[in-house]
């Protein structure tokens, strides 16, 4: 059967680095048939025509169809997996209030279109930032969707902490596991190694030997790294993350779809595990059973997580109050 993507902001960066992995298959694997829909904003448009012609050349098997809409309706048509990448950037003079009420007028309709338009099964992966609010948003919105559909990005932190630990300790980057993204997908978030291996081992007994005092390589180098990465690389590049970002998406889409042993993280509903109030989209360690996150629970959390976690949901919920007192909620 094939399935229907729908991608926002499609003739962005981030759209232009996704569209051709997953019409190559890198999504939902090389059987798999898919129809894109790319719904931008007017001015976005032409980029995306572009980027659906030079589809066309690509001559992918396994594409059906490509529409190119900026009608919300069309674009969440029949949609199974939504990709909600288009966003407001944060302009100059712009307040955080601001960027919460430029993006919760972009996020509330949308959601609203989804629970109007899209498959019933539909599941939404928010990447625009502020993704944890902008997931709650939509999925406030989506009246009928269960809120365990809309998710927010926080794969590619993740993916950055297991690179950075397998830098530090030479070892390839597959070996490292189990790393734990708490919170914000911002720079509160927490990455947590309490529970993360390396080849099968501790990694916090791995890195001991190598940088000596643990907690400090934490508090001093490993969480400032992996929390500021994308400040980094906007300083370096010039511009945000984009094929990191792509890559973590698909990551993301596919262990949903398909299934993960293995825990990984995600933004997805809080229903009060580990304190964290209920409703929040806040970044957990998952796994994906039966085409659904659960969260894992059970893990012990010592006091010097539990100042970090707390941290970031502290963030979270000063998110959703400033949506709130706008009437956006
Ligand atoms: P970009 O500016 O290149 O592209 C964004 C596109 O979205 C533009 O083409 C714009 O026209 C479109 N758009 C804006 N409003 C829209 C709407 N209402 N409907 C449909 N399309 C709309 O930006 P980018 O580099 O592709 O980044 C996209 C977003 O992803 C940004 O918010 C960025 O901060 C965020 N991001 C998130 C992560 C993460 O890990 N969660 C990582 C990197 C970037
Ligand atoms: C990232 O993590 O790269 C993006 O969310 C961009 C940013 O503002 O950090």
């Amino acid at each position: 059967m094939t399935t229907t993507i729908t991608l926002t902001g499609a003739g962005g960066q981030i759209g232009y680095a996704l569209l051709f992995r997953i019409a190559a298959g890198d999504l939902l694997g090389p059987d798999e048939p898919v129809r894109l829909r790319l719904l931008e904003i007017p001015q976005g448009l032409g980029a995306a025509e572009g980027a659906a012609l030079e589809l066309q050349d690509g001559a992918f098997g396994l594409l059906e169809h490509v529409e190119v809409t900026d009608d919300p309706a069309v674009g969440f048509d029949g949609a199974d997996l939504a990709l909600l990448v288009g966003a407001r950037p944060r302009g100059p003079g712009m307040e955080r209030g601001d960027l919460l009420a430029a993006n919760a007028g972009i996020f509330g309709p949308q959601g609203a279109a989804i629970a109007a338009h899209a498959a019933s099964g539909v599941r939404v992966t928010v990447v625009g930032n502020p993704a944890n609010t902008n997931a709650l948003i939509a999925a406030a919105s989506a009246d009928g969707v269960p809120a365990e559909r809309f998710t927010a990005l926080t794969r590619l932190d993740e993916n950055r902490a297991r690179a950075q630990v397998a830098q530090t300790l030479s070892v390839p980057v597959d070996e490292v596991r189990q790393v734990i993204i708490w919170g914000n997908h911002s720079a509160t978030q927490f990455p947590d190694l309490s529970q993360a291996t390396v080849a099968g081992q501790s990694a916090l007994d791995a890195l001991s030997t190598t940088v000596g005092d643990v907690r400090a390589w934490q508090e001093d180098s490993f969480i400032p790294r992996v929390a500021g990465r994308g400040a980094e690389v906007i300083q370096v590049r010039g511009s945000s993350s984009v094929a990191s970002a792509a890559s973590a998406t698909i990551d993301h889409v596919r262990d949903w779809v398909l299934g993960s042993e293995e825990w990984t993280s995600a933004g997805v509903v809080s229903h009060g595990e580990y304190g964290v109030p209920e409703g929040l989209i806040s970044s957990f360690p998952v796994r994906s059973e039966n085409g659904s996150w659960q969260i894992v629970e059970g893990l012990e959390i010592g006091e010097w997580a539990r100042a970090r976690i707390d941290a970031s949901v502290a963030e979270l919920l000063d998110e959703r109050e400033a949506v709130r007192a706008l009437g956006m909620l």
